[in-house]
């Protein structure tokens, strides 16, 4: 074999050894596709809303049941309530600035949405359910508007049927 042709040789095993070196990192220095998938569908977030019925939020209310009968009495100063200070974002027949209240009491527990009513900030800072619920509405936030728990309690009522 003359030198050239031995040269030649040599140039193309290094090429080709160059090419199986670079085609093996490009698949995460030895951790396999499989590895790679596993990792990330175990780092995916979970759903926050999957844990509803155990999330009475964060706030002045701590968990309670309400009572069987619905308090007609209730229901009507939780109305007032709701249309003079919540119809500038919410509307019941559809999603507006923020959600609709239709059916709320079926997705969220009543200390949560009490504390969402009269705490809405802390809650967007800590409750997981109300910092997804705020990038779901891109952003926009609930605002305070300072009601009372008795004030919060009776729109919480009249939720109840809607
Ligand atoms: C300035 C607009 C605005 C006003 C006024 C407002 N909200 Fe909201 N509300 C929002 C937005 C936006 C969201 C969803 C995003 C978030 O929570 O940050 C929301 C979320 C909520 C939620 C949670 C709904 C769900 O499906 O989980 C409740 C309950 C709520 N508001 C009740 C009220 C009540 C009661 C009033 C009146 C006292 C009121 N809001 C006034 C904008 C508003």
């Amino acid at each position: 074999m003359q030198l050239s042709t031995f040269n030649s040789n040599l140039m193309k095993i290094i090429r080709i050894t160059a090419v199986i070196i670079l085609i093996l990192s490009s698949c995460g220095g030895g951790q396999s596709s499989i590895d790679r998938i596993k990792e990330q569908t175990m780092s995916k977030p979970s759903d926050p809303y999957a844990n509803w019925e155990s999330n009475q939020g964060i706030g002045p209310i701590q968990a309670f049941t309400l009572p069987q009968d619905i308090d007609q009495a209730l229901v009507g100063k939780g109305k007032e309530v709701y249309e003079s200070k919540c119809t500038a974002c919410h509307k019941i027949d559809k999603k507006f600035i923020g959600p609709s209240p239709a059916g709320i009491l079926t997705r969220r527990t009543p200390a949560w949405i009490m504390n969402m009513i009269l705490n809405p900030d802390g809650m967007v800072q800590e409750d997981p359910m109300a910092k997804q619920l705020l990038m779901d509405f891109n952003g926009s936030p609930m605002a305070n508007q300072n009601l009372t728990e008795d004030d919060a309690r009776a729109v919480l009522e009249y939720f109840r049927t809607l």
